[in-house]
């Protein structure tokens, strides 16, 4: 543990990992750093993937560590010395946290996360971090897991040394997930997400002591939530669950973010997304059957879930989590469309009645609706969404026009009228559709 050259150049191994243009900003990122007394460190998951031997994302994050520049957080002074030297880039930043982005579309996307080495303290549970400059050492320490606590230094006079502080080499040779120190979950309940997610992506462990701090966590979580209300939870901590949720539930086959889930219902981490949601063997066959039905990862993975809870609690955790505004509408119009189909369709219908009741509908809402609902509903809907939405009239516009129609508002209402009856089996081909026209709408004396 501490400061490791490893037999492997991990520089050569870098350049190996990423495209040239990546590799030219990274060596222009260091001369720009050492040209000003400062150390730059490649952190967080690039080094952990390096390390595994897996490919790397488009966005790397680096640790600057060194004095202010005339009162400017070294991480900010350095991304806008890189931004002066090439403005196609994209700069943002952050001045609050001392952090700033660069990003690139061309030749291929990437991003340059800067942040200045701090210590982040956290003024009560899931708080947005206050952060204050200091060394990379307390960088590291401030993170999640010790396979995120590495770092690979880039300046003169050690580069591609590896930064070890916490024994995350170790834990990644032997598939381990082990947090930093026991608060971290209390602090930042996002991170059982994280470490859940890692495990299953990565095929990892996560230690005895790791879970029941989760368990607590979590449990510290339900109450906190059950007493406020998920809609007071502490700023920042919804959309950041949030954006770890998308992460978790695009991972790349079912068979991660489906045992993922489960894991975090058996740690108790669910009630983070509403104290009052239960992974009931109904929402398990649900999600199973989300695969398979054209319902978007995300966010309709999580609209299945919301959707298990009472419609107050729906809208809340909805609007806590930052989904899209569409997936609110979803959710509203979710408990109008099950109570009006369902009491329609326990009397009898014919097809053709059910597309008028269901076209009120978008998609999204009738996929819920079929998920949710076993039988009957289940069938008349996903008829509809599989066959009778996806069936044209067997004629048409110009079909009506050569029989002498004159074009207009009752074109459309010939074609419905047409369509209902093909789909009630009144009409069967051409011909019969043709007659059916004439004799239901008779055409216009020559
Ligand atoms: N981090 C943390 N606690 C969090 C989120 C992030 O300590 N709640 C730290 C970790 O050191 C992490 C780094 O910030 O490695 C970068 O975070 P992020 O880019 O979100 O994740 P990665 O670790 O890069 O993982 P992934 O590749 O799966 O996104």
């Amino acid at each position: 543990m501490g400061r490791v050259t490893l037999k492997q150049n991990l520089l050569l191994q870098l350049g190996q990992a990423l495209s040239p243009s990546a590799q030219g900003l990274l060596r222009q990122v260091a001369s720009l750093a050492e040209s000003r007394g400062w150390q730059v460190y490649l952190v967080g998951g690039a080094v952990r993937d390096l390390l595994l031997g897996i490919d790397l994302k488009q966005d790397l994050d680096l640790t600057v560590e060194g004095p202010p520049l005339e009162g400017l957080p070294p991480a900010i002074a350095l991304a806008q010395a890189l931004h002066q030297q090439d403005p196609t880039s994209r700069l943002q930043v952050y001045r609050e946290f001392q952090t700033a982005t660069l990003a690139w579309h061309q030749p291929t996307p990437l991003a340059l996360d800067l942040t200045t080495a701090r210590r982040e303290s956290y003024p009560y549970p899931a708080a947005n971090p206050q952060v204050e400059p200091s060394t990379l050492a307390l960088d590291l320490y401030r993170r999640d897991f010790t396979i995120n606590a590495l770092a690979i230094c880039l300046t003169s006079p050690h580069p591609g040394e590896l930064i070890d502080l916490h024994g995350g080499l170790e834990d990644l040779h032997n598939h381990v997930i082990r947090a930093l120190h026991p608060g971290s979950f209390i602090e930042d309940p996002t991170r059982i997400y994280r470490g859940v997610r890692f495990s299953c992506r990565l095929g990892f462990a996560i230690t005895v002591t790791d879970q029941s701090l989760m368990r607590q966590a979590s449990q510290f979580y339900r109450q906190l939530l059950h007493r406020a209300g998920p809609g007071s939870r502490p700023p920042g901590l919804g959309s950041r669950l949030g954006m770890e949720l998308e992460c978790l539930l695009t991972m790349t086959t079912n068979r991660q973010w489906l045992a993922a889930l489960n894991q975090l219902a058996q740690l108790g981490a669910l009630a983070c997304i509403h104290p009052d949601l239960i992974w009931s063997t109904s929402l398990q066959r649900q999600l199973r059957l989300a695969n398979r039905c054209a319902l978007p990862p995300w966010p309709g993975r999580l609209e299945v879930i919301l959707a298990q809870l009472a419609t107050t609690a729906r809208a809340e955790a909805a609007l806590a989590l930052h989904l899209p505004q569409e997936s609110l509408r979803h959710l509203e119009d979710l408990a109008a469309a099950e109570a009006q189909l369902v009491n329609h369709l326990g009397s009898w219908l014919t097809p053709s009645q059910a597309v008028v009741l269901f076209k009120g509908w978008s998609r999204s809402v009738l996929h819920l609706v079929t998920l949710r609902n076993p039988g009957p509903v289940r069938r008349w809907v996903w008829n509809y969404l599989t066959i009778w939405s996806q069936t044209p009239p067997p004629l048409t516009g110009q079909d009506l026009l050569e029989l002498g129609y004159q074009p207009g508002p009752q074109f459309r209402e010939i074609l419905e009228v047409l369509l209902g009856a093909t789909l009630d089996g009144e009409v069967q081909g051409r011909t019969e559709a043709i007659s059916f026209v004439r004799s239901h709408f008779p055409p216009p004396k020559p």
